[in-house]
């Protein structure tokens, strides 16, 4: 890959493409949980410096960061019934980023209607399924898309953030890369335990093809046919900057150029004798990358195994440098589509994947094996059968469900609650 086109595929801040293309999409960028603890969070995104916050009304905004007057922090501000104050001089501010309030301006020289001629830049903000979505493009913005596992009930949900010290692509080519499971799941994640046994089944024949919002992988490993390929999925792709597995997401949000929000949301079915399973709020946590004992990258869990991955390859990985095989066919396919759609954006037309149908977007229907499980669950028994056909499939799995390090211990005892 050339070097230009490299940048062109992964710089992201105001003006460059693909950064363009990143803010016709609704992004999640925090938890509605972590709103209701604290009114106020600084959040980055797509490079820009941002304060998220929930007014006393119950509106959600997203302004950025520096006051207008003198550049205070406004993520130090104070929520009001509309808006967030600034608490170096108590300039306040709306949604759409008007100053509707100049406390001393106001008193002083009310004729002047200063507060007229300040503005902030302000973003949409929506929240749906227990998280908070931005929308940094142009207007009119699509839909937030209400992919079908957010329909689902009868479950427990579960959001988990990092911060991944790498850029958004490399994390997101990991979603249309198959063969990794093999080596960094499998093998590697044994090999670390020192386990003896043969290497795990090996990929034998890869396929790829393209959804309406996405792109869907398949495989066949040792031991299995096409029919019933030993422990494949349909996993998607999904445009532009997620994996959807199923019953979990994980999106790749850019907070700027070097470093990603991995944002995780995981649904787990209750079993059938715990119907009907209502969850009074959505938790969320942070799950740390580092081992602060060795300063080295956390390696136990599966997604901390893939973060491995990712910013191992650099800060931004030199694609200049790589050596492409065949087991990259998808890499090379969800590349070619990015610049498709960074073509078509340029000429003034939609990159793929934007939700506009309001109809549509009441389930938006995914390829999901095994629907019938999440939708109507299993009894206890089948539910204990499974995961041992499954621990016994694979070692990745032998730890139990845990995808991320550092799940809070009130957490867990929720989660283990539910699933009683
Ligand atoms: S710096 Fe914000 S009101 Fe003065
Ligand atoms: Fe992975």
């Amino acid at each position: 890959m050339e070097a230009a086109v490299n940048e062109k595929l992964t710089r992201v801040g105001p003006g460059t493409p693909m950064g363009e293309l990143m803010r016709r999409y609704w992004q999640p960028i925090a938890a509605v949980a972590e709103l209701d603890a604290h009114p106020t969070k600084p959040v980055r995104l797509l490079g820009e410096d941002l304060v998220l916050y929930k007014d006393l009304s119950g509106r959600y905004g997203l302004v950025e960061r520096h006051c207008p007057h003198r550049r205070a922090d406004l993520s130090y501000g104070m929520v009001e019934q509309c808006g967030l104050r600034c608490s170096y001089h108590g300039w306040q501010f709306d949604h759409d980023g008007r100053c509707i309030e100049q406390p001393f301006e106001e008193t002083t020289n009310p004729e002047s209607h200063y507060k007229d001629r300040i503005r902030i830049n302000a973003y949409p903000v929506e929240a749906k399924r227990g998280l908070l979505w931005a929308y940094m493009g142009p207007q009119p913005a699509p839909l937030v898309p209400n992919w079908e596992p957010f329909t689902w009930g009868n479950g427990f949900v579960q959001i988990v953030f990092s911060e991944v010290p790498c850029n958004w692509l490399q994390c997101q080519e990991n979603s249309i890369d198959p063969v990794h499971f093999e080596w960094l799941h499998d093998n590697w994640a044994q090999r670390m335990r020192n386990r003896d046994g043969p290497y795990a089944p090996k990929h034998l024949k890869l396929d790829f093809e393209e959804i309406d919002y996405g792109i869907v992988y398949k495989r066949v490993r040792e031991g299995g046919d096409e029919k019933n390929p030993l422990w494949t999925i349909g996993r998607v792709c999904l445009w532009p900057n997620a994996l959807f597995t199923g019953n979990h997401f994980e999106w790749r949000v850019p907070i700027n150029d070097t470093t990603t929000l991995s944002v995780g949301w995981f649904f787990n079915r209750v079993p059938k004798e715990r119907e009907p399973f209502v969850q009074e709020s959505i938790p969320s946590w942070t799950s740390p990358v580092i081992d602060s004992a060795t300063g080295r990258n956390i390696t136990s869990h599966i997604m901390n195994q893939d973060f491995v991955g990712w910013v191992g390859q650099g800060g931004i990985a030199d694609r200049t440098k790589e050596h492409l095989g065949t087991s990259d066919r998808g890499v090379v396919m969800m590349r070619r589509r990015f610049l498709a759609d960074l073509d078509r954006i340029a000429k003034g037309e939609e990159p793929k994947a934007l939700i506009r149908d309001a109809k549509l977007n009441q389930c938006i229907q995914l390829p999901i094996i095994d629907r019938d499980v999440f939708v109507n669950g299993l009894t206890r028994a089948e539910m204990a059968k499974r995961e041992e056909q499954r621990r016994n499939a694979t070692a990745a799995y032998q730890e139990g469900f845990l995808f991320l390090s550092g799940q809070p211990d009130a957490v867990r005892k929720a989660f283990d609650d539910a699933m009683r």
